[in-house]
């Protein structure tokens, strides 16, 4: 039987597959659905400090190999996720990493501060510095080095829990904005949040989302988050979360070949909740197909013409 366990900072999971932040709620909500505790982790939807309606709709189209999201971190913010979620996290057995986003630093900080004074099963916090869905804050840090490495220094000093960020695509150079974030004492950075994109019907000859513009995800976006994970693990020394249209075990062992320690399966949750466990499975087949002992043996071995 291969090993699929693999490490991030000083936190190991059974597996590398992950799912991705706002494809799971909270992580409680569909357990009938799907046996969770096969899951390498859960990755929360995005906590903020108080609670938001998100943005009007519509806020979600189909496109061609992908959807556009701009749901504007629409959640129940957080003193209402410590008293009523975080609880629960005893009982289902798979770690949570809970995905925290901010309009300032402060912001931020509180939200960890609130949730680092209770005791709870999370194993870490993944940082949305990416969100290209709202006025104030989000990517706002994600295109800047400065901020980004402030920010993630000013939340090492609040936890010894794992620390994450996720980065955006929408930069020039995604290589400097993960060296900032391991600066500020970052474990992992991870890649990528959804690329900006504008769907439009030529009937109506309208923009089918309220904000216009919102957040690309799915297939279509695989190859700009394999690029982008390939260039941040050969410039930047940390483990990286590989996400961006992976959709069955190929994508998943693409992403580690280019890099990647995890991946979070996203997009492809809406159509198959239970793709994550195919794609453990299919995982195990690849590796006694390959006869690789480790899963991890894989990252980065990915062979380039040059
Ligand atoms: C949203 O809530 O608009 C999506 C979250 C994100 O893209 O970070």
């Amino acid at each position: 039987m291969p090993d699929l366990t693999t490490s991030i900072g000083n936190t190991t999971f059974q597996n590398p597959v992950f799912v991705a932040s706002g494809t799971f709620g909270y992580g409680l909500e569909n357990p009938d659905l799907v046996d969770v505790s096969k899951f390498g982790a859960i990755v929360t939807k995005s906590i903020t400090r108080h609670p938001r309606e998100g943005n009007p709709p519509p806020r979600i189209v189909e496109t061609p190999s992908g959807m556009i999201n701009s749901i504007g971190l629409a959640n129940i913010g957080v003193e209402k996720y410590v008293r009523e979620m975080v609880p629960n996290y005893e009982k289902i057995g798979v770690p949570i990493i809970m995905n925290i986003a901010g309009s300032v630093e402060e912001e931020y900080c509180e939200i960890l501060d609130i949730v680092e004074s209770v005791s709870s099963n999370i194993v870490g916090y993944e940082i949305n510095i990416s969100c290209p869905n709202v006025k104030e804050g989000g990517i706002e840090f994600g295109v800047d080095p400065l901020l980004t490495e402030a920010l993630t220094s000013a939340l090492r000093k609040r936890t010894e829990k794992l620390l994450i960020l996720k980065l955006s695509p929408n930069v020039t150079d995604i290589r400097v904005i993960a060296n900032a974030a391991v600066n500020g004492g970052a474990d992992s950075v991870s890649a990528i949040n959804t690329v900006y994109g504008m769907s439009i019907d030529s009937m109506a000859r309208k923009s089918e989302i309220y904000t216009t513009y919102g957040g690309l995800s799915g297939p279509a976006i695989k190859p700009i988050g394999l690029a982008c994970v390939h260039k941040v693990f050969n410039a930047v020394d940390c483990p990286i979360i590989g996400i961006g249209g992976i959709t069955d075990s190929a994508d998943a062992i693409e992403y580690l070949l280019a890099g990647a320690s995890a991946i979070q399966v996203g997009t492809a949750n809406y159509r198959n909740p239970a793709a994550g466990l195919s794609i453990v499975e299919g995982m195990e087949s690849y590796c006694s197909k390959h006869k690789i002992s480790h899963i991890t043996d894989l990252i980065g071995k990915v062979k380039t013409h040059e």
